[in-house]
C-alpha cells in the first residue's frame, strides 16, 4: 500500500527531512502494521538526522509513535487488529502515516490515556523510569541534579523524582522554564548559563553535593556534574545536547571521592517483552494516579517535522512534542 513518511537521503540540518510517498509492504511474520495517530518527537531524532548516531541512508526517522493495529503478520500473538498501541524502538521509521513494527514491542495503551499522550510519554517516560529507578534508584531525602528540567524527559523525571522523595535541583535556561520546572516538582533552580553550577549545588546541599546527577547535556556539563556529586555519588550521563562527552581519565573519579559513572541507553532496559511491559506498567501507573502529568506543549503536522527539529534544537520547546500524521 502507499503511505507517506519523512525520509532523509543525507545527514544534515532540518532541511534534509523530506515528506515523501512510499510503498509499504505487508507485515512480515512477527510484525504488525500500525496506522499512526500521533508521533513522539525526541532529541535523539536530531542525533539520527545529523549522523551523530549513524544509520544506513536513505532512511526514515523517528523512534516513537502511537496508533491502531490494522494488519498483522504470521505468528503474531501479542496484538490484534483494532488494538490501540504505542511503541518505541528501531528501525527509525515512526515519522510516517503507517509502518510495520515487531509485534512484541507494541504496548497496549490504557483506556485513560489518549493516543497523543501515549506518543508523548513512552520513550521519555521510560527513560525517566530507568534513570530514577534503575541507573540511580532515588531514596527519600536524596538531593539530585537534573538538567533540562523543563524539557521532555526532564518534565517527567522531575515530577516522578519528587514523588519518590528527592530534593530536585533543576537546571533550565529561561525564567519561563524555571517557573514550569518549579511547578513540576523542582525544589531549586540553577540557570543553565550559571558559570558555577557545582558551587551552587554545594551551597544548596550544605556543602555535601548531590547523590546523583542526571545529565543529558553531555560535553559542556560533564566535569561540573562530577564536581557536583557527593562521595560515592552517581553520574548518569544519558544525552549529548551539547555534543558527546570527551574521553576522561578514571582517576578523575578518585579525585572526587570514589564516584560512579554510567552511560545508559533506554533500549537495554526494555530488551524483551516482559521487561518492556513491566516498565510500561510502572510508568502508566504513576500517570494514572496523577503523580506524573503528561504535558504536550507543542504539536506540528508530520509534514512540518523540520520545523519541530529546528525548535527543539533551539531550546524553544518544553515538555513533550508530537507530530500529527
Ligand atoms: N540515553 C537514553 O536512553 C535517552 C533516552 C531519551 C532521551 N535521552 C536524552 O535526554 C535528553 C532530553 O531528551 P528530550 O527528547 O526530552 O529533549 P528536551 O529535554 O525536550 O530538549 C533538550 C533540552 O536540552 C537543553 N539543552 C541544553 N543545552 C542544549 C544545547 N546545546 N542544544 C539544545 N538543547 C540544549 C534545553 O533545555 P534548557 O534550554 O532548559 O537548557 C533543551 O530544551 C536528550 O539529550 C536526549 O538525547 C537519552
Amino acid at each position: 500500500m502507499k503511505t507517506h513518511a519523512i525520509r532523509m537521503h543525507e545527514y544534515g540540518g532540518p532541511e534534509v527531512l523530506q515528506y515523501e510517498e512510499i510503498e509499504l509492504a505487508d507485515p512480515a511474520p512477527g510484525e504488525a502494521r500500525v496506522r499512526h495517530t500521533a508521533i513522539g518527537l525526541n532529541f535523539i531524532d536530531t542525533y539520527h538526522r545529523t549522523g551523530l548516531y549513524p544509520m544506513d541512508l536513505p532512511t526514515g526517522l523517528g523512534s516513537e509513535a502511537a496508533g491502531i493495529v490494522d494488519a498483522v503478520g504470521k505468528g503474531v500473538t501479542e496484538v490484534s487488529v483494532g488494538d490501540r498501541v504505542v511503541y518505541t524502538g528501531r528501525p527509525a521509521e515512526s515519522y510516517s502515516q503507517s509502518r510495520n513494527f515487531p509485534a512484541w514491542q507494541l504496548v497496549p495503551i490504557p483506556d485513560d490515556v489518549t493516543d497523543e499522550q501515549a506518543a508523548a510519554v513512552l520513550l521519555k517516560g521510560l527513560t525517566a523510569w530507568y534513570l530514577i529507578r534503575r541507573s540511580y534508584p532515588i531514596q527519600p531525602g536524596d538531593p539530585v541534579l537534573l538538567y533540562a528540567a523543563a524539557g521532555g524527559v526532564g518534565s517527567l523525571a522531575s515530577q516522578w523524582a519528587k514523588h519518590l522523595g528527592a530534593t530536585v535541583i533543576g537546571v533550565v535556561s529561561t525564567d519561563e522554564k524555571a517557573a514550569l520546572a518549579r511547578s513540576q516538582g523542582c525544589d531549586h533552580i540553577i540557570m543553565a548559563d550559571d558559570e558555577d553550577v557545582a558551587g551552587e549545588v554545594r551551597a544548596l546541599t550544605g556543602g555535601e553535593g548531590v547523590a546523583a546527577v542526571y545529565d543529558s547535556i553531555g560535553r559542556d556539563t560533564f566535569i561540573s556534574s562530577l564536581d557536583s556529586l557527593r562521595p560515592h555519588g552517581v553520574m548518569v550521563t544519558f544525552g549529548n545536547a551539547s555534543g558527546p562527552v570527551d574521553a576522561f581519565a578514571p582517576v578523575e573519579l578518585a579525585k572526587r571521592h570514589s564516584l560512579y559513572v554510567t552511560r545508559p541507553i533506554l533500549f537495554d532496559f526494555i530488551a524483551d517483552r516482559d521487561s518492556l511491559l513491566a516498565a510500561a506498567a510502572e510508568l502508566f501507573a504513576v500517570v494514572g494516579q496523577g503523580i506524573v502529568r503528561i504535558n504536550v506543549n507543542q504539536r506540528y503536522p508530520l509534514e512540518d517535522a523540520a520545523k519541530a527539529h529546528t525548535d527543539i534544537e533551539a531550546r524553544k520547546t518544553t515538555g513533550s512534542t508530537v507530530l500529527i500524521p
